[in-house]
């Protein structure tokens, strides 16, 4: 049911040095509901995820752990990354690892062009680097150290000691691309977004790049220069190419041309890897630069943001295990502004989950398809005049879904929620405006009792097309429920605000309770 947009949409591909937290899940589901959105949509979408396997993080962690790199990236991939996925219902359509066959070759391919067409030469190098960042520090990201760390320069981000280095580098010619990345952005003004991430690295760039190392001697886990042995590439350089490696770049043009280029969701740390070094190192190969590349904010646990490292880390297994999945991918994309900074409690997930899940959507999904049941023996009622206040709902429906659907083109699934969540909350004021209840004691208000509760399921129909990107189990349970012809996932989301899908006379199901009532965690 392809119609022919193409939607190439990529997570970063995370180190797994260390397992997942629910900052690696936020960028995950944030990803995998707009990959659903448009996939309902029939948009030809194609959603990558993967792992970053390469560098000295992830040697020194084998290290530490007495195994080999490879060993150590296997062990972490199979019990923790590849179940975080499960654990999120996410449904990735590919998963690349760094050290697979088809993206090292295909990395040689690139680095070896853009050698061939004159971007790299060789020199002496001598700066700060930090192993938690992968990257050599900018002035501007060295601060003092403090505590056991006095008298040492350390990382703004991650507050540990940088090394410095010394070494034979071979070098991007990135300051050759200053001008011409300012004009993509001025030219392309959603090529960053949101606005204050663009505006962030516009004026990074108008200070002018400098050439950036791409290659490392001192240690050899990493995809070797193919023309010089003894150095490995840079792992940002690597990791960044598996979003064209995985589609096909170097092996499989055709899938290529289909694909690429995409679009890129990364977390705010990681923007100018991505909207700075990688359009210049395309644009040095002679390909397209990505569609966009979308920045959101940090999840902030006690104030600060959270990691592994600093140990406010949170592994999603301890909100699923207890809230499901569902209720992570809502919470997490509904209460942060996509773009800012937001911050994670106990207590706000467990008010949300019971005010807008419970109380809002499940309940209104529960009493609605309880009173057909009831006053209809389950069969949906043939709706009879519409009043203006059922026609109202109607609207609220049509005006919901296409809000959603641009909010999402936006790349803002909190702002398609909110307009979602207009339905639930017109749905709900309304059954309690029109009091069924009362409707139902009165024989000569049947056809008037049969509008109601035909208007509630209907809109309840729209809100498991509208929400399935977002809530996938949830919405398949009360699909289930309503006993629609064709499979949820197959309803075109664009058309979901269509008034009168659902066809009166249809037999519903019992609906299971959707968002039951929870332990509050300790
Ligand atoms: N391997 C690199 C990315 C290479 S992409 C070509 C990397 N990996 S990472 O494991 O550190 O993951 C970083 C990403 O995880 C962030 O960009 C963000 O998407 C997500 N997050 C990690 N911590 C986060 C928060 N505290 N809050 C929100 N997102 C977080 O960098």
């Amino acid at each position: 049911m392809s119609n022919g947009r193409s939607f190439y949409i990529t997570t970063p591909i995370y180190y797994p040095s260390d397992v997942p937290h629910i900052g690696h899940g936020y960028t995950t589901v944030a990803v995998d509901a707009l990959a659903r959105w448009h996939r309902q949509a029939g948009d030809d979408t194609w959603m990558l995820t993967g792992t970053d396997e390469h560098g000295q993080k992830m040697l020194r962690a084998a290290v530490a752990n007495g195994v080999t790199p490879q060993e150590w990236v296997d062990r972490l991939v199979s019990e923790s990354w590849f179940p975080l996925l499960e654990e999120l219902n996410v449904a990735n359509d590919d998963f690349i690892r760094t050290t697979q066959e088809r993206h090292e070759t295909n990395v040689q391919t690139f680095f070896q062009a853009l050698y061939d067409r004159g971007y790299i030469y060789a020199g002496e190098y001598e700066a700060l680097y930090c192993v938690g960042c992968e990257e050599f520090k900018p002035e501007a990201e060295i601060i003092d150290g403090t505590g056991p760390f006095e008298g040492l320069k350390v990382c703004a981000i991650h507050s540990k000691p940088l090394e410095l280095l010394q070494e034979k580098n071979y070098f991007f010619k990135l300051s050759e691309f200053t001008e011409p990345l300012l004009a993509l952005y001025r030219d392309n003004p959603d090529f960053i977004r949101p606005e204050h991430a663009r505006n962030e690295v516009i004026s990074f760039v108008k200070q002018g790049l400098k050439d950036l190392s791409i290659s490392r001697s001192t240690f050899d886990w990493g995809i070797r220069v193919p023309w010089d042995e003894s150095h490995v590439i840079y792992v940002w350089v690597d990791a960044l190419l598996n979003y064209a490696t995985a589609v096909g770049y170097g092996s499989d043009q055709e899938t290529f041309d289909r694909r690429w280029p995409g679009y890129h969701v990364v977390g705010k740390d990681i923007l100018r890897f991505h909207a700075v070094i990688w359009p210049a190192l395309l644009m040095a190969a002679g390909l397209e630069v990505p569609r966009g590349v979308y920045a959101h904010g940090w999840l902030l646990v006690g104030g600060e943001k959270m990691s592994k490292s600093k140990l406010t880390g949170i592994a999603p297994s301890e909100i699923t295990s207890v809230f499901g999945s569902d209720a992570y991918r809502f919470y997490f994309l509904s209460a942060i502004a996509f773009g800012q900074d937001g911050s994670f409690s106990w207590e706000d997930l467990a008010a949300r989950y019971q005010a807008e899940l419970a109380n809002g959507f499940g309940n209104l999904a529960s009493r609605t398809t309880a009173m057909i049941t009831k006053y209809f023996e389950g069969i949906v009622p043939e709706p009879g005049a519409y009043e203006d206040r059922d026609l109202a709902i109607q609207e609220t429906v049509a005006t919901a879904a296409s809000d959603a659907d641009a909010a999402i083109d936006r790349f803002r699934p909190d702002e398609a929620i909110d307009a979602i969540w207009r339905i639930v909350d017109a749905l709900n004021g309304y059954i309690t405006d029109n009091e069924p209840w009362a409707l139902a004691k009165d024989e000569s208000r049947r056809a008037r009792l049969g509008t109601v509760l035909y208007t509630a399921a209907e809109g309840l129909r729209a809100l498991a097309v509208l929400l399935a990107p977002i809530m996938p189990i949830a919405t398949q349970k009360l699909w289930e429920s309503l006993a629609i012809a064709g499979r949820l996932q197959d309803q075109p989301i664009r058309e979901a605000g269509t008034w009168g899908v659902l066809s009166p006379g249809t037999t519903i199901n019992a609906l299971a309770p959707l968002f039951p009532r929870v332990e509050q965690p300790v």
